[in-house]
């Protein structure tokens, strides 16, 4: 595993770190198995861990925190997300800052996930979600500040709406937030455009999530693929999403060497952008983890790849089934 520098907050993390939402949100989800892939990646090196309050109510940040108490020795950043009040993702232009994050909300989710972790601090704490209007009203960022002064976590950050890239590139700018989280995998390439930049020119850190695009970048979708009852996917890849989906998907492939997967070929592409500081894959299963670990230790794509990879930037506009 090779470790990068965490913005300015300059903690070193793993390249691969680990998304904790399936485990907890997903519904074919094997708790014994999920500890025993967080186990894995831990022994194997990974020491970044993203959770959300979201994720089953607390259930991802309570399994964070057994991870934690269970490897005294080792040094595990922890990062968790504060809902929006109002529970609906992605926000949207018109909703307030009242309406998402207000601050007696923020300080009543932090301490409701301290508890559900059983732990006393975070490293980093996160808006999940985000409008880059929010900049004019600085009664979320004093509260963030004011509880990150009583200890409660080092580093604050926020979490990109799906295909939004252009709206957090404010907030990097504003010099308020220590980290960003978007999407970023090779067809969602447009936080290159203006987002990665300015992360770079204000030392922010970048929290590359989604990088198989909820499962697609595996490559085992079909127009016939489904997920059990109440699983969030139904309603992501609903059939006009998985048509285009499996469409863009069979022309990818024609362009990953043999030598190579489609997964492996994913993670190492993010990898290969300098402003990523960490890509968090979700994983359930200890296989997973060891193979997307190896992607670290492979090292970036080729230029040649990587060339013909950007042809592949697919650019979506949300829609009511995006979220
Ligand atoms: N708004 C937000 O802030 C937000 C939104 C979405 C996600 N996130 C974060 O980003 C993380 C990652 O996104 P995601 O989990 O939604 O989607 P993802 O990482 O794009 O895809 C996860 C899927 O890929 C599978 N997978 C992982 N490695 C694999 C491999 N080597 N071979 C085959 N399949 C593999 C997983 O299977 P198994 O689970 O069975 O191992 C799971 O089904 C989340 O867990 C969460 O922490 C944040």
């Amino acid at each position: 595993m090779k470790y990068r520098r965490f913005g300015r907050i300059g903690w070193q993390v793993s390249e691969v770190g680990y998304g904790m939402w399936g485990m907890a949100g997903w519904k074919d989800s094997d708790d014994a198995e999920s500890a025993r892939a967080l186990q894995r990646a831990v022994d194997l090196g990974c020491n970044f861990f993203d959770t959300a309050w979201a994720y089953g109510d607390g259930q991802s940040e309570r399994m964070l925190g057994d991870l934690v108490r269970a490897n005294p020795s080792r040094r595990i950043y922890t990062a968790t997300k504060v809902p929006p009040k109002n529970l609906r993702w992605p926000s949207r232009r018109e909703f307030a800052l009242d309406d998402c994050f207000p601050p007696e909300h923020i300080e009543k989710y932090v301490e409701s996930s301290l508890k559900n972790a059983g732990l006393e601090r975070f490293d980093l704490m996160q808006l999940h979600v985000w409008e880059d209007r929010w900049l004019d009203d600085d009664r979320w960022y004093r509260t963030l500040d004011r509880l990150r002064r009583r200890g409660w976590f080092q580093a604050i950050g926020i979490s990109v709406n799906r295909w939004e890239s252009w709206n957090g590139v404010k907030a990097v700018r504003s010099g308020w937030v220590d980290a960003v989280q978007v999407i970023y995998n090779i067809f969602d390439q447009s936080a290159e455009d203006e987002l990665f930049p300015a992360c770079r020119e204000h030392d922010v850190a970048v929290i590359a999530r989604v990088p198989f695009d909820e499962g697609s970048l595996i490559g085992n979708l079909t127009l016939e693929s489904r997920w059990p009852e109440g699983d969030w996917r139904n309603t992501y890849f609903v059939p006009e999403n998985l048509k285009a989906t499996v469409e863009h998907v069979e022309r990818l492939k024609a362009a990953i060497p043999p030598t190579m997967t489609l997964p492996e070929t994913a993670l190492r592409f993010i990898l290969s952008h300098p402003a990523v500081s960490t890509v968090i894959p979700g994983m359930r299963k200890p296989r997973h983890v060891e193979m997307n670990i190896a992607a670290s230790d492979a090292g970036p794509l080729p230029r040649a790849l990587l060339e013909e990879l950007r042809r592949h930037r697919w650019d979506r506009t949300p829609t009511e089934w995006s979220q």
